[in-house]
């Protein structure tokens, strides 16, 4: 049976897990239901070791294999839905992401593009004084180039496509708090509060892990959070139902669970959906417990990032 698993998040509302190949599935699953956010992270063609999906197609292939998602999420998105479509590149291939854009850019307008930044490194000085560092600062994990030529990848794009480039956000729901005060004062008339727009950078380092095969068992996940951040800018009242073709070891699954927002996943693997499954029940039942990050040894230290991107010469 396609259906893996399902888990109630009460009123209603559920995850549902389906172990199949999302391109038809997409269609198939949803009926007539419709996805007011599609948030993914397809394979990125570097020659990842899934265990059931060749990563190393010829680009051609590839592109049109894209293509062909791009399709199906055309298929199943509500009107004025979001695609959410992260992905990366190695330093070496740094038009991969915006070929594959390209492609989906055929079938959706691309209204923003987003950069995850998993590690970032502050200069006291830049950062002035009213941050309050004694020293330089360094967070995040980042995979290590091997190469004089290149410099970490320290990043990666969300490419926000919608249909028509007019969906309305909501920008304060990820928004940060002024750093000059005198601009809460100056935009109250207009009812603003202590919240401006984040902007297009999101740095969300993952989490530090001990044991891999216990911790994250699966080569290229993004953090619930990437996820999360994704429906509340679309806008939590208008995300009914979240859509990841590609869910792999259950992320938006665990961000939907999360936001109380019933959500449909697909992947070809059965085990890597059924970590999906007990991460999305411990988030059900231990709402806490998934937020808890494992505290860095020391806050300057950048270490090596487990995500497996394409490893450049
Ligand atoms: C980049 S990973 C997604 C990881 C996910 N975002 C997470 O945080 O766990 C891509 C996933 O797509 C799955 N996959 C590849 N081809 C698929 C297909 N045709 N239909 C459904 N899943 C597929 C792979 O098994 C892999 O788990």
């Amino acid at each position: 049976m396609p259906l893996f698993d399902e888990v109630s998040l009460g009123r209603g509302r559920s995850v549902r897990l389906y172990c199949e190949d999302a391109l038809p599935g997409l269609g198939r699953r949803l009926g007539r239901a419709r996805a007011d956010v599609v948030v993914t992270s397809p394979p990125y063609n570097l020659g990842v070791p899934y265990s059931r999906y060749r990563d190393d197609r010829p680009r051609e292939e590839y592109l049109r294999w894209t293509g062909r998602v791009r399709d199906s999420v055309r298929e199943v998105l509500a009107d004025r839905g979001s695609f959410f479509l992260n992905i990366g590149g190695p330093p070496s291939d740094p038009w991969l992401p915006w070929d594959v854009a390209r492609e989906v850019a055929q079938g959706f307008v691309l209204q923003n593009v987003l950069h995850w930044v998993k590690s970032i490194a502050i200069d006291r000085v830049s950062a002035g004084r009213a941050a309050g560092l004694s020293s330089d600062l360094a967070l995040g994990h980042y995979k290590p180039v091997r190469s004089a030529r290149y410099v970490h990848g320290a990043q990666e794009y969300v490419f926000h496509f919608t249909r028509r480039g007019d969906v309305p956000l909501d920008r304060l729901a990820v928004g940060v708090p002024y750093g000059d005060k005198s601009n809460v004062t100056r935009w109250r008339a207009a009812g603003a509060a202590d919240r401006r727009c984040r902007g297009n950078t999101w740095f969300l380092p993952y989490p530090t892990i001990r044991f891999r095969a216990r911790d994250r068992p699966h080569p290229a996940t993004f953090p619930p959070e990437l996820p999360e951040w994704c429906v509340r800018l679309h806008g939590l009242e208008r995300a009914r139902l979240v859509v990841d073709p590609f869910v792999g070891i259950g992320a938006s699954a665990v961000a939907a669970a999360r936001l109380g927002v019933s959500f449909v996943g697909f992947d070809i693997d059965r085990e890597y959906l059924r970590v999906a499954a007990q991460r999305v029940r411990r988030e059900v039942t231990d709402p806490r417990g998934g937020r808890r990050r494992t505290a860095p040894k020391s806050r300057a230290r950048i270490t090596e990032s487990v995500r497996t991107a394409g490893t450049p010469p």
